[in-house]
């Protein structure tokens, strides 16, 4: 396992960055957004808990200490497409660029809508709503908002083998934990853990931006609030929001971060990837890693060095001038 370590000096390049955030009025996300306001970037977070994104730009804006910050709170939906291209519209036109990019808006599940005691023949017929609306909200926002993130991000980006634009997508340890009963919850967050890793090797190339995601263990949220006293009673590690955020401003300013999944647990955080890709081996067995690696040897000139996969590659794509 790869440990990430924070680097002041790192996150003091946030100065002057444009910022973009969902789910920002809360939690991970309004953490974030306060980071980076206060280090000086100028910061549009977004939500669709209007009244908490309000209080919080006015609380940010009061605050004299903000290193010539600015911020601005709208309100958005983001399984909403036109109101994320608005978000993203708006701070275009204010500053010219958009450098950062971060999708924190998420929403737990209450377990029961695909497997359970109640799940029968009779409760099956009815359409299972709150199960959609954590994939629209969870998963199909997420690619939304990616598709819209990279063409702001690309434009104006100078091509670098470290990138500083930069895009992070907030997952969960569910995308590569079990979680028994979170269904939903654990299909979104692993569907973003393939997002990122079919973006790592194009992103950079194609966009001159690099992609990573943040994959956090229990954190102190209003997502858990019920279960916060069991973590702490038991001696359970347990994240504070501005140590995510932290690890969250850490790979979105690092040029050398990108196809990162960094799991953040009590406080502190790890490359999985690394560990995924050292283990190949181990779990994938000889011959099927040699398999692996003359496949990587073979589209040798899609792949660079920050990636640990090529996959299948768009060589096409790749070699065409975009
Ligand atoms: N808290 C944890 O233990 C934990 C663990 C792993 C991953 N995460 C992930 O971290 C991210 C942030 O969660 P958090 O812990 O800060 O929770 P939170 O509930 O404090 O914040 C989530 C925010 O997302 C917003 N949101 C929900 N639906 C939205 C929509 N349709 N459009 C726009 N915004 C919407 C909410 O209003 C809220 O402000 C989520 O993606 C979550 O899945 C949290």
């Amino acid at each position: 396992m790869a440990a990430i370590t924070i680097d002041e000096n790192v996150l003091s390049t946030c100065k002057d960055k444009v910022v973009i955030i969902t789910g920002g009025a809360n939690g991970i996300g309004a953490a974030t957004a306060s980071r980076f306001y206060h280090g000086g970037a100028h910061v549009f977070f977004s939500d669709i808990a209007t009244q908490s994104g309000r209080d919080l730009e006015k609380s940010l804006q009061a605050d004299t200490n903000s290193g010539n910050g600015t911020c601005c709170f709208m309100t958005v939906d983001v399984c909403d497409y036109r109101a994320l291209l608005n978000l993203f519209e708006t701070a275009y036109k204010v500053f010219g660029q958009i450098d950062v990019a971060i999708y924190s808006a998420g929403v737990t599940e209450r377990p029961g809508w695909v497997i359970g005691a109640d799940v029968d023949v009779e409760s099956v017929k009815q359409y299972p709503k709150p199960l959609m609306d954590l994939i629209d909200i969870n998963l199909n926002g997420c690619l939304y908002f990616t598709r819209i993130a990279l063409a702001y991000l690309k434009d104006g980006a100078s091509p670098s083998p470290s990138p500083t634009k930069s895009l992070t997508l907030i997952s969960s340890a569910q995308a590569f934990q079990e979680g028994p009963g979170l269904c939903g919850y654990a299909a979104s967050k692993t569907g973003i853990l393939g997002l990122m890793r079919s973006l790592r090797l194009l992103a950079p190339k194609i966009c001159n931006t690099r992609v990573n995601m943040i994959c956090p263990w229990a954190t102190d949220t209003a997502m858990i609030a019920a279960h916060v006293h069991l973590f702490k009673d038991n001696g359970i590690p347990l994240n504070s929001a501005d140590e995510v955020a932290g690890y969250v401003q850490m790979v979105a300013l690092d040029g050398a971060c990108n196809g990162r999944a960094v799991y953040v647990g009590g406080g502190k955080g790890w490359d999985v990837e690394v560990g995924f890709k050292d283990s190949l081996e181990v779990w994938l067995g000889r011959e099927n890693a040699e398999g692996w690696r003359l496949q990587d040897e073979v589209f040798g000139k899609v792949s660079c060095a920050c990636c640990p996969f090529s996959g299948f590659p768009c060589v096409e794509m790749m070699n065409a001038d975009i």
